[in-house]
């Protein structure tokens, strides 16, 4: 039997693996199972995007071993989108990298900033990629907890106390996964301020920017000198429905860029180049595919939200993100058990808190991936269930 290193010890089981044995009985036993937990959108990307995918896959020479930054081209493009949708100015040549999906960034930056043993801030609940990303190059991880009475923000005194000279970096995410919380600007700065006093690089991890309601949140790059010591990740996988085709990007401070580059050039080769061209014809038909796809996400969230007050439990009332995010009812105090009960009986699947931290125990968190009518009979089930 192989002997796993020790770092191995620290990661965590994977978040749905005690779900897929449940999953797996439930349907052996006939039951039609409704995920209602997985971030994974249920619709295509615009059928420009397709058409770009397939004619640019026919043509000679995109075989070839892609650039390791991303294609000119896109991270031209890229840069125009950043400043007409935040006003950040960025240069393409060396504030912007591509990556294979913001989950590859995230779990290669801590290796690139960090020594072995460095601390690095994580926030709980959270991503779970951001945990074991410090786990995988033998960081020290101090979690600071985003709890309701904060609104999901962090609390910066109580994360002051916690920082010792080896506090190299925080992760951050808003639109945030899985609270659905969305930042405004004023945080941002606060906590530009906040890390450039410590000396703490920020990782703004932002694949929800795009998916909101009302007002559009902001990029931290916002904030006058954020790139002295800030990245932000972007993805095109919610925004435009292209989570298969594995692509994202990361821009901002260009050391931090640079560094996270020796990573991947001795890691990946690039991304196909299709890819990268149907990325730049998803930031070309922005206007005309991401509107209505706020509109299908607002929709959802209400048919969820919907269930939920019939229920009379506590969502946590957010216009962002593909998720909801809510209170269990007192009566139950365990989220993953609560999650395969449900399983079995009704053959539905949410997200249990307790998998994103210690501070998501009590929660459980809905995706809004699956049509309305799908969405509609699962939630008619989780009432049942609720109810019986
Ligand atoms: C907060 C957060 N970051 C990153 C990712 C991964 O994004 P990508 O598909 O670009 O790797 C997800 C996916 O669910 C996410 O929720």
């Amino acid at each position: 039997m192989i002997k796993l290193p020790e770092r191995m010890a620290g990661v965590p089981p994977y978040l749905y693996a005690e779900m897929d044995k449940v999953i797996q009985q439930a349907r052996e036993s006939g039951k039609e199972i409704i995920n209602i937990a997985h971030g994974d959108p249920d619709l295509m990307p615009s059928q420009e995007v397709v058409d770009e995918l397939i004619r640019t896959a026919k043509v000679p020479g995109v075989q070839l071993y892609p650039p390791y930054w991303g294609v000119v081209e896109l991270r031209e493009k890229i840069a125009w989108w950043m400043e007409k949708r935040f006003g950040v100015k960025l240069s393409p040549e060396n504030e912007i990298m591509v990556l294979i999906g913001a989950k590859e960034g995230i779990t290669h930056l801590y290796t690139a900033l960090c020594d072995r043993g460095d601390y690095a801030l994580v926030p709980d609940p959270g991503y779970p990629t951001y945990k074991t990303s410090v786990i995988f190059a033998e960081g020290i991880i101090q979690y600071f907890g985003l709890r309701q009475e904060n609104d999901f923000l962090p609390d910066l005194e109580e994360i002051e106390e916690k920082l010792n000279k080896r506090t190299k970096l925080m992760i951050i995410n808003y639109p945030n996964n899985p609270t659905t919380k969305k930042s405004d600007l004023a945080f941002f700065k606060r906590l530009i301020s906040f890390c450039q006093k410590h000396r703490i690089y920020i990782i703004h991890d932002n694949p929800y920017s795009e998916i909101y309601e009302g007002e559009a949140p902001p990029s931290i790059l916002q904030v006058e000198g954020a790139k002295d010591i800030a990245v932000e990740l972007h993805s095109f996988s919610k925004t435009y429905n292209m989570q298969g085709y594995r692509i994202g990007w990361i821009c901002g401070n260009a050391e931090i860029i640079k560094a996270l580059s020796i990573v991947k050039t001795n890691t990946d080769s690039g991304i196909f180049l299709p890819i990268q061209f149907a990325a730049i014809k998803a930031l070309d038909v922005y206007d005309e595919f991401v509107p209505g796809l706020r509109e299908i996400y607002q929709r959802r969230r209400r048919i969820v939200q919907e269930y939920l007050e019939k229920l009379d439990w506590q969502y946590y009332p957010s216009d962002t993100t593909i998720y909801v995010w809510t209170k269990m009812d007192k009566r139950f105090n365990d989220s993953m058990k609560f999650v395969i009960e449900l399983i079995k009986d009704k053959g539905v699947m949410i997200g249990p808190g307790a998998g994103y931290g210690r501070y998501g125990e009590g929660y459980v968190r809905f995706s809004l991936t699956q049509p309305d009518d799908k969405l509609r009979t699962g939630m008619e089930r989780f009432m049942q269930f609720v109810n019986s």
